[in-house]
């Protein structure tokens, strides 16, 4: 396929390249629709991981032999391929972490470093822990101010409220591009530019934005921008921060060993050049390579029509389930995409998730690593079904059904 050619959006074709689609569970055909916890992998993916293992597995950088040269070029590749998918303007950017919790981790720490008594840190009311833990870890160690924007009960970021609260000691924004358990996807173009305005830098949370719609770093204008792995048809255990080159050269380093340093005296050490200076010890070759076998795989669809398809399907199976007595959903953004979370009067989340998963349906229920968000709406959990380009209406359709069985049982 040559640049720029895109495949033709066929689900029943796409579900073919993802084999654990293929499995019954209890004796049914899984339906897969906790997409936001983790995706399943394309075969492209497990090939290159079983190839990895078999036949390249060397440590990479700094080998004169063959199998490290060759790890080398394919984890460097990698590299390129992501940068390109997000439009960043160079590999350097590309930094590969263990996840999006780790690129908050590291960019709270560095940064952090930048940062002095008195500064603040916005975030919102509708992130992950992995938005908020870290700033908090921050702002203890350096004495910074931690400040939240609210939503309203539509799940909505209250831009007003947000104004509000920037200043100009506000150093960073810290946002999710779409929440993990609401669905909602907020302006982060339109809040970098408020960001900068104030002279602060803003992080873009992408765990869950990256593997439903177009990225393209530049135009977002984000300074930071985070994502996972293995939410993005990847493994587990590698995920990338991209950040601006100026700003990550200004940066110190987060964690000190091998790869990390250009060159080491008992009295005094120096860095490496990005991306390495933020890349300590040997890195996980083999999740680094397969993610960018994602990417290709990414590289080949059209995210435009991939982004309609899902919000369509969320847009499905909502409006079905709003129909029933009882049901409240979780999230209803005017722009929201790719999930559904639900509350059923008088029936906990665990028990409808429990009865889903014995007709074959996998989705996730709890508080999603936002228990903020979950005090917000004064509840314990949802139930939360998230989409992925995979899915199909007639799965939708059956997991509908479903819900109206289990909660029939347990009313
Ligand atoms: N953060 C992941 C989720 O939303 C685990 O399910």
């Amino acid at each position: 396929m040559t640049e720029g050619t895109k495949k033709p959006f066929i689900v029943r074709e796409i579900r073919q390249e993802f084999p654990a689609l293929r499995q019954l569970i209890y004796n049914k055909n899984l339906i897969y629709f906790d997409n936001g916890a983790t995706s399943q992998k394309p075969q492209v993916v497990l090939d290159a991981i079983n190839m990895y293992y078999s036949k390249d597995n060397a440590n990479i950088h700094r080998g004169v032999h063959f199998m490290s040269q060759q790890a080398t070029t394919e984890y460097e590749k990698a590299r390129v391929t992501i940068q390109n998918y997000i439009h960043a303007k160079k590999s350097e950017e590309i930094i590969f972490t263990k996840g999006t919790t780790d690129g908050i981790n590291l960019v709270a720490f560095s940064f952090g470093e930048l940062l002095s008594e008195g500064d603040e840190i916005l975030i919102t009311a509708m992130e992950h822990h992995s938005n908020i833990v870290p700033w908090q870890m921050l702002c203890q160690r350096k004495n910074l101010t931690l400040r939240v924007a609210p939503i309203n009960k539509k799940g909505e970021l209250i831009i007003e409220e947000f104004d509000k609260l920037l200043n100009s000691k506000t150093k960073l924004v810290a946002v999710t591009h779409i929440s993990n358990t609401l669905g909602t996807i907020n302006p982060v173009k339109e809040l970098a530019v408020k960001a900068h305005a104030v002279g602060a830098k803003i992080l873009v949370d992408g765990a869950q934005s990256i593997q439903h719609m177009p990225i393209d770093v530049v135009d977002l204008n984000c300074d930071f921008f985070v994502f996972s792995g293995h939410k993005v048809f990847g493994p587990t255990g590698i995920g990338v921060l991209y950040g601006k080159e100026a700003l990550l050269d200004k940066m110190p380093p987060y964690q000190g060993g091998g790869d990390m340093i250009s060159r080491v005296t008992f009295e005094h050490t120096t860095y490496n050049e990005l991306p390495f200076k933020f890349e300590a010890g040997t890195p996980h070759i083999a999740g680094g390579i397969c993610l960018g076998k994602a990417f290709e795989f990414l590289s080949e669809l059209d995210m435009d029509a991939v982004q309609k398809y899902e919000k369509e399907l969320a847009e499905y199976a909502q409006d079905m389930l709003d129909t029933f007595e009882g049901l409240a959903i979780i999230g209803e953004a005017k722009k929201k995409t790719s999930v559904v979370s639900f509350v059923v009067e008088g029936i906990h989340p665990f028990d409808i998730g429990t009865l889903l998963d014995k007709q074959g349906i996998a989705v996730r229920t709890g508080h999603h690593c936002t228990q903020p968000l979950m005090d917000f709406f004064q509840i314990p959990g949802t139930v939360r079904a998230s989409f992925a380009f995979y899915n199909t209406r007639e799965e939708v359709d059956i997991f509908i059904a479903a819900v109206e069985k289990s909660i029939n049982m347990l009313k």
